[in-house]
């Protein structure tokens, strides 16, 4: 199954496009020519988090990741936490969450 979460077209070439994911939001960026789509949900507390210079960083208590692997680089969150990436595939010029496939 597949749900669209945005346009290719709409993904900015630097930084990220904030998406509505049912009820939620993810981060969608470009990663060289990948596409990643990462919940906006700190693995703190949850915070929301802020794409500056190529990481993703926590509004609430400043935790820190890698846009690319997902990796915590700095706060509070746990050491080897990881952003939450969706599993997508690109169509018909869109990106889709895809699952159950
Ligand atoms: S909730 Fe993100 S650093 Fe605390």
């Amino acid at each position: 199954m597949k749900h669209e979460i945005c346009k290719i077209a709409d993904i900015p070439q630097t930084g990220s496009l904030i998406a509505p994911f049912f009820g939620r939001e993810v981060h969608v960026y470009r990663c060289g020519e990948r596409i990643r789509a990462a919940a906006n949900v700190c693995l703190h507390f949850g915070g929301p988090l802020d794409c500056k210079d190529g990481r993703l960083v926590c509004q609430w208590h400043g935790a820190a990741f890698d846009m690319a692997s997902g990796d915590r680089l700095d706060g509070p969150a746990p050491k080897n936490s990881r952003l939450m990436f969706l599993s997508t595939r690109v169509e018909n010029g869109a990106l889709n969450y895809v699952w159950g496939e």
